[in-house]
């Protein structure tokens, strides 16, 4: 990244959370002031060791919700926003519909209204669950967005992300927001917890204590997994251009993987001599669960925008994680 980040500050909403907490530190590397704001609903102290380390006094926590730390913010000068504060993640989404549906769009466009006021450029973190049930491959930005009716809890999530990228959009079409739309994909690495539904590392966790390790489904679903740390220094380099503002952009890696491939590729690199149980999805989240049997991106955009490339690949952050939970197992849960 450029020396001209120095001396730039940041706000980074969800700052303490898996993503957010690797975006603050790529930030601080470039000699950037960040102020993190984050409720630490499903985020951490703990995963802002590492920046507070590295920034010393550039960083700080400002514990709140988006929307009540407002006033507070009103008094600063911000360069760039990076919005990634939400409710993540199949389980708790699944569990509290409402939830993730209100935390997703009301604190959305409660920092779009800031950010338009205040004229600061801003990066929506979006997701790959935008697609919905399409059944395109790979998924191209400009696609249509497939829906489950309003009776499956699974698709809040993806119609509230949806419903935030239209409203980021209008903002930039209204009042000349300079907005960038990162629809990531599957994100995985150090500091992400299986506790909410995510895949890696709860396959990790099993196979680094021999407890089978449970596969929703078939197995057969294709996914792309992408290190956290190549997408996070994905981010600024998309908001620093001018011309990816006003866009949509996939942001993720392009290598399939059927889950149970992952599930075996886990087993090996952690030499484990756990098991492979399959799992119904009906048993884990309910009669009514609907998921999509391949969601790959096709990041020719991203690729031709920033020339990003994944410098990271599956075997060093399956190693990473297993590295992380036997330093501290709970934190890994
Ligand atoms: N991890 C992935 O694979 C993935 C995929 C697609 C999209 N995303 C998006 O990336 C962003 C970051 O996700 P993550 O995986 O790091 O999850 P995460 O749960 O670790 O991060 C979200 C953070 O937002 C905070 N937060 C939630 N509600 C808040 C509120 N009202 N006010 C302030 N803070 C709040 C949480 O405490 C947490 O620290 C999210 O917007 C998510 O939708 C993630």
């Amino acid at each position: 990244m450029s020396a001209t980040q120095t001396g730039r500050r940041f706000l980074v909403t969800g700052g303490a959370g898996f993503i957010g907490s690797h975006l603050c530190e790529t930030l601080l590397a470039s000699g950037g002031h960040v102020t993190v704001v984050d409720d630490l609903s499903t985020g951490r102290h703990s995963n802002l060791h590492a920046a507070h380390a590295m920034g010393g006094g550039r960083i700080e926590l400002i514990e709140s919700t988006v929307s009540a730390a407002l006033p507070v913010l009103a008094a600063r000068h911000f360069d760039a926003i990076y919005h990634l504060a939400a409710a993540v993640g199949v389980r708790l989404v699944v569990e509290d519909p409402a939830r993730a549906a209100e935390t997703n769009i009301f604190e959305t466009a409660a920092i779009l209204s800031f950010a338009s006021r205040t004229r600061t450029p801003l990066l929506f973190a979006s997701s790959s669950e935008v697609y919905g049930k399409g059944v395109r491959t790979p998924f191209q930005e400009d696609d249509d967005l497939v829906f489950g009716g309003p009776t499956v809890s699974r698709w809040s999530y993806g119609l509230s992300k949806a419903i935030d990228e239209q409203l980021a959009l209008a903002h930039a079409h209204r009042d000349g927001l300079p907005v960038v739309i990162a629809r990531f994909f599957n994100t995985v690495g150090p500091r992400q917890r299986g506790r909410y539904g995510m895949v890696l590392p709860r396959f990790v966790a099993a196979a680094v204590t021999g407890q089978p390790i449970q596969v929703h489904g078939t197995g057969q679903q294709v996914r792309c997994f992408c290190d956290v740390r190549d997408v996070a220094a994905a981010l600024p380099q998309l908001l620093n251009r001018p011309e990816c503002h006003g866009r949509v952009f996939n942001v993720g890696g392009d290598h399939p993987i059927t889950v149970e491939e992952l599930a075996e590729r886990v087993i090996r690199v952690t030499g484990s001599s756990s098991t492979i149980q399959h799992i119904p999805y009906s048993e884990v989240f309910g009669a009514s669960f609907e998921d999509l049997a391949i969601r790959v991106p096709d990041i020719t955009r991203l690729r031709a925008a920033i020339g990003f490339e994944a410098h990271i690949a599956l075997e060093r952050t399956i190693h990473d994680l297993m590295t992380e939970h036997a330093r501290a197992p709970e934190a890994a849960a």
